[in-house]
């Protein structure tokens, strides 16, 4: 490593909570879908800060919103009316069924809103002490005590106990179970249509309609999760759209805005009536300038009609990658995905291989040491997966 990113390292360790294990890159500029760490080498960047700047680093009309909003308004508190929160929640509703949003910060608080929503409509509007939340094995919902809770993974949990009560998690893809677990207690099923962290594990639509219909049989909320498969990711807007479901109220982050922190939970009108004021606020939520960016951002997805260029992309490589692996396949175990959300299993251990393509100048994420998690930005330009996945063979024949 060289001096630059060892003095960088140093002053970490020295000033910063040790919550992270760090790549050993120090990542100082980003333009599109290429990255420049501190000793000037360049990266194509297939992670996007996880499913994060999906329009590419620095975009200059996302840019050009940013820099018009910050000298108009930044912050003034959801005490007054803001039209940059109505803008960008008509460009959101625009895309889905549902009638109202609620904005907040991140991807866990989307999460909390959705199960706080789900609660009180049980008990105000329902007039129904049900408030069980239920979840999916392979999971992620957050870190925050009660998304902590919903994710239902004991190593996230270790040490931080008690979690908040009232979550339970079902075996993914067995309706069966999920129908047993279902009481009068239950208020909801919170799931992800393509589980990110769990590994890229897209639910069969088959599935997913199964557990639609027992919630409407049971009258039960359907919430689901897109804070990483949604916002065109998966070649659709939204994932929950490619199985025609019509959830109740989903989640919506990293994406949003591009970069800057932003959530949001989706409702249909009549989940909304959980919430009246002053049950449930934050704030920075909807803030006018995280507003205005998120907005320029619904606006480019939508004209560019990127969610169709998601797919587009991501099943080429795809196919590519089948291809590669059925050429090769005591090297790769699985490849899995929709659009440009990908994971890739190797055979063997997946460290190795993650750090030579990092080496090589690809940066992707591995996912319990198993699977490489793909998600570039949605402009990244074909030929940067084209040589990903030249790379990706060259290391796996040991070129
Ligand atoms: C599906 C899903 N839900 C929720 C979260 C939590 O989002 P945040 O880290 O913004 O709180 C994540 C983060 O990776 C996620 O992938």
């Amino acid at each position: 490593m060289s001096d630059a990113f060892d003095t960088i390292r140093a002053e970490e360790e020295r000033l910063l909570c040790r919550s992270y294990s760090r790549y050993p890159l120090a990542i100082v500029r980003g333009e599109g879908a290429r990255l420049w760490d501190a000793d000037g080498r360049e990266y194509i960047d297939l992670l996007a800060g996880i499913a994060v700047t999906g329009l590419g680093h620095c975009n200059p009309e996302v840019n050009a919103a940013l820099e018009a909003q910050a000298r108009k308004l930044w912050h003034v508190s959801n005490l007054f009316y803001q039209e940059e929160q109505l803008e960008l929640a008509r460009r959101l509703l625009s895309t889905t069924h549902h009638g109202k949003a609620f904005f907040c910060n991140s991807g866990a608080e989307a999460n909390e809103a959705c199960i706080k929503l789900a609660r009180r409509y049980m008990r105000k509007v329902k007039r129904r002490d049900a408030f069980e939340i239920i979840t999916l094995s392979g999971c992620f919902h957050g870190r925050t005590l009660g998304t902590l809770a919903a994710t239902g993974r004991q190593s996230l949990s270790d040490g931080f106990t008690p979690l908040p009560e009232g979550f339970r998690q079902v075996p993914s893809c067995d309706l069966d179970a999920l129908a047993a677990a279902m009481t009068p207690a239950t208020a909801a099923v919170l799931l992800e249509c393509v589980q990110g962290e769990g590994g890229i594990v897209p639910l069969p639509a088959d599935y997913l309609r199964g557990v639609e219909a027992l919630c409407r049989e049971r009258g039960v909320l359907l919430l689901c999760d897109e804070v990483q498969c949604g916002m065109g990711r998966t070649g659709r807007f939204w994932a929950f759209q490619h199985a025609g479901l019509t959830p109740d109220a989903v989640s919506v982050a990293k994406s949003l805005a591009n970069g800057l922190p932003m959530g949001a939970m989706l409702a249909t009108d009549e989940a909304a009536r959980g919430f009246e004021p002053g049950s449930h606020a934050t704030t920075f939520g909807g803030g006018a300038l995280t507003s205005a960016v998120a907005a320029k951002v619904v606006e480019i997805l939508l004209r560019d009609d990127l969610p169709a260029r998601a797919a587009r992309l991501g099943a080429a490589l795809m196919e590519r990658l089948r291809a590669l692996q059925a050429r090769l396949p005591e090297k790769i175990r699985e490849v899995r995905g929709m659009g440009l959300m990908i994971g890739v299993e190797p055979a063997g251990e997946g460290k190795p291989v993650w750090a030579d393509l990092l080496r090589r100048g690809f940066i992707c994420n591995l996912c319990h040491g198993m699977t490489l998690r793909l998600l570039p930005p949605l402009t990244i330009p074909e030929v940067d997966l084209d040589s990903f996945a030249v790379t990706l063979e060259d290391i796996l024949t040991g070129r």
